[in-house]
């Protein structure tokens, strides 16, 4: 009984105005029948739509009534045969009957939970796209790549070295005394089962010679530990490059050749470097080196604290000690060891008043670099 009723009703409704147009039009096309199609159509549409079950069925009417090849397009084509006193009384029937048609389909996609609506805006092709904020390297991480490719292109390998050391390879075999200030745990962190984290980069020098036979040429970017108090200019996690150069025949005049190309290339040529003579226990003899100061070029400011160098790293010649330690013989082989702080070197390069810019994750601070 509903299935017939329901069919009845359908059939009812839906006059075949395709069919009753088509034989109109071609006999003549007059302003009265073009107004009645027209109404037919909406009023079958609104009907259609309003029983319409799913996005599927109100796309499928309106392709058949406002699509490119649907009634209406068709129907437009015969308004041209009209004649021109009755084309305005058409045209209006006509978008009349067109907003009749699109308001029914809107409401009939607002019932169905706007779906049809919501669907044909939610992909509007004009729009511009949406910008993704995809992160970038780390300033830290960007500056180590940088010093690994220029020490690269002087002949040094890339190696890693572990960050959770033993006392043996970060102070041991580094010839470091046992009454040695940088053992005390009020400096170093200590585990409880007597490791530590590393408080240089320097035992990776220990760990490659253990394992390489001699020339051996490296850099080892990476972090480092020790137990300041933050500030400034120190922290308690922090970053070095080390530099181990193993040959015959290697002098002082070589590291300092490396360490001027090095600042040459990071500052450009106008950056002098100063060796002073310092004591580290793995380096016989030992120095720190110097830039002349990259923001006041040297003659005095608050940056260099007016002495015009800038303090960059430590070095030296590999300590022979340190050499036996590794089972190299000291009479064949030489060399050189440098070790420089990532962060300063940032700052300099940056003009970054204080290191804890770097790790406090402000994206206006890291999204400058
Ligand atoms: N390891 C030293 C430090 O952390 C730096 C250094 C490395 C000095 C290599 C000499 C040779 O201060």
């Amino acid at each position: 009984m509903v299935t017939f009723f329901t069919t009845f009703k359908q059939f009812f409704v839906f006059l075949p105005e395709r069919f009753d147009l088509k034989a109109g039009f071609q006999r003549k096309n007059s302003m009265n029948e073009i107004i009645e199609a027209v109404n037919r159509a909406a009023e079958n549409a609104e009907a259609k739509a309003a029983v319409a079950a799913d996005a599927g069925a109100l796309e499928a009417l309106r392709i058949e009534y406002l699509g490119r090849n649907g009634l209406f397009p068709e129907l437009s084509k015969k308004m041209g045969t009209v004649p021109p006193e009755e084309r305005k009384a058409t045209g209006t029937a006509f978008n009349t009957g067109r907003t009749r048609i699109q308001a029914a389909l809107d409401a009939a996609a607002a019932r169905l939970g706007g779906a049809g609506k919501q669907d044909k805006d939610a992909i509007d092709l004009t729009l511009p796209g949406r910008r993704t904020a995809p992160g970038h390297r780390h300033p830290i991480t960007q500056l180590a790549d940088e010093c690994v490719s220029v020490f690269r292109r002087m002949g040094f390998v890339a190696v890693d070295g572990p960050e959770i050391e033993d006392i043996y390879h970060n102070f041991d075999a580094l010839n470091t005394p046992d009454d040695h200030p940088s053992r005390d745990p009020k400096d170093t962190f200590y585990f409880p089962d007597g490791r530590i984290l590393r408080s240089q980069t320097s035992p990776v020098q220990i760990r490659v010679m253990e394992t390489h036979e001699p020339p051996v040429r490296i850099v080892a970017p990476g972090r480092v530990f020790r137990r300041d108090t933050p500030d400034a200019t120190h922290g308690m996690n922090f970053h070095q490059i080390e530099g181990l150069s193993i040959d015959k025949g290697v002098s002082m005049a070589d590291l300092k050749s490396v360490l001027q190309t090095f600042a040459w290339e990071m500052f450009g040529k106008d950056v002098k470097i100063r060796l002073r003579p310092h004591f580290f226990p793995f380096t016989e003899p030992s120095v720190e080196y110097d830039f002349s100061c990259v923001v006041c070029g040297g003659k005095g400011c608050n940056v260099c604290k007016n002495s015009g160098y800038i303090e960059i790293a430590g070095a030296g010649m590999v300590d022979p000690n340190v050499l036996k330690n590794v089972g190299y013989d000291p009479e064949i082989w030489s060399g050189y060891a440098f070790g420089l702080g990532l962060e300063r070197l940032a700052m300099l390069r940056y003009r970054i008043p204080d290191l804890r810019f770097l790790y406090d994750n402000d994206v206006r601070f890291l999204e400058q670099f």
